[in-house]
């Protein structure tokens, strides 16, 4: 994956800019508070790492030093029995081989602050814990997440890039496309009018039959979060069939509801239709029901 990287001179400090993601850090020193004030007056927040990738990502977009003071990141504690954890969102994630040899080593019990080695050694990379009162480089980033950046979801910045996360009713990268339901054909000895035009989240469609036909179940079906319709789609049957159903059943049950789904099994066949979604089994079961 090529990216195109630019250096940007803004006063002391510099940018390194990717698309999307940014880091940035200064030349300047400062403790840790100051630090931290520093992105979040010119960026959005000191770094926060969350991964083995995205540490040696960033390691190798900042200059090497050649010894203390490297760079503050945003990972702290308060007190000394306290886990690490990091600005923004209490993680607390600390990785296996993020730690440089023999620490975090709480030296005077008072190192609650995070500094990463940047440098051509073997620590490259690797994190010290340290006094934050002490003075080091800021490193911060720039969240490329927007109140448009994810049309119909929730935006979260990831390294260099964003991520979508979309309400219920909506898919694609950038939850720009509402999910449809799929399409219904008319019922037989019916009609079907439905709301709008993109049968999407929330349409609904309503089933009619012609006069002399009876409709069978629900008549209105709505477009669901999942693109799925709440039922199934209703069917329109003659009172005469109805009725003799109605009649038939109730009386010598076995035999003439055997009869009855013969019936309009053979008439499903005749009309050999793609049905979507399925049609109510049989107007019997609703007829005693
Ligand atoms: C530190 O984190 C561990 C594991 O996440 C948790 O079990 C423990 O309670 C935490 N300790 C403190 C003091 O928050
Ligand atoms: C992080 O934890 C602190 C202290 O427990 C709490 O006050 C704060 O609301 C938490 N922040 C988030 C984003 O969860
Ligand atoms: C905390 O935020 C970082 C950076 O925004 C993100 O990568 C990470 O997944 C978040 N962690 C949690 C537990 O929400
Ligand atoms: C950081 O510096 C500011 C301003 O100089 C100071 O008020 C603050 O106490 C310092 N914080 C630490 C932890 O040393
Ligand atoms: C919002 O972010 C998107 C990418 O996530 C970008 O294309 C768009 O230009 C940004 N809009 C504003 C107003 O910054
Ligand atoms: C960001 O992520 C999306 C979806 O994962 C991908 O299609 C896109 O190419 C990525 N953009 C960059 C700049 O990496
Ligand atoms: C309906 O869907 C088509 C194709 O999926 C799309 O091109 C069109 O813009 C949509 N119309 C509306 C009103 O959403
Ligand atoms: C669908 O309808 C529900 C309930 O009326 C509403 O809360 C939701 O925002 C609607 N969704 C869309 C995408 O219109």
């Amino acid at each position: 994956m090529m990216k195109w990287t630019f250096i940007v001179f803004l006063g002391s400090s510099l940018a390194v800019i990717t698309l999307s993601w940014t880091y940035h850090y200064s030349n300047e020193t400062m403790n840790w508070t100051e630090a931290r004030r520093w992105c979040q007056t010119y960026y959005t927040d000191m770094v926060v790492i969350q991964s083995q990738i995205e540490n040696d990502y960033l390691v190798s977009k900042l200059p090497n030093r050649d010894k203390s003071p490297y760079y503050w990141i945003g990972i702290t504690k308060n007190h000394m029995n306290e886990n690490w954890t990091w600005i923004g969102n209490n993680s607390t994630w600390v990785g296996e081989q993020s730690w440089a040899k023999n620490e975090p080593n709480n030296k005077h019990s008072t190192e609650f602050c995070v500094e990463i080695y940047v440098n051509g050694n073997q620590n490259r990379g690797k994190w010290n814990d340290d006094k934050c009162s002490l003075p080091k480089s800021p490193v911060c980033y720039k969240a490329q997440c927007n109140a448009t950046s994810c049309g119909r979801g929730r935006c979260q910045d990831i390294m260099e890039n964003i991520t979508c996360h979309c309400e219920p009713g909506f898919k694609g990268d950038r939850c720009q496309t509402a999910m449809e339901c799929p399409p219904l054909s008319q019922p037989d000895n019916g009609y079907l009018s439905c709301s709008g035009g993109n049968l999407t989240i929330n349409s609904t469609c309503r089933f009619k039959c012609y006069p002399g036909f009876l409709i069978i179940g629900p008549p209105d079906v709505t477009c669901g979060v999942t693109g799925d319709w709440s039922g199934p789609r209703p069917v329109c049957t003659s009172y005469k069939q109805a009725l003799f159903a109605v009649v038939g059943c109730g009386r010598s049950s076995a035999l003439c509801c055997i009869c009855f789904c013969w019936m309009k099994h053979k008439k499903r066949k005749e009309l050999a239709h793609v049905r979507q979604p399925e049609e109510v089994t049989s107007p019997s079961t609703e007829a005693e029901g």
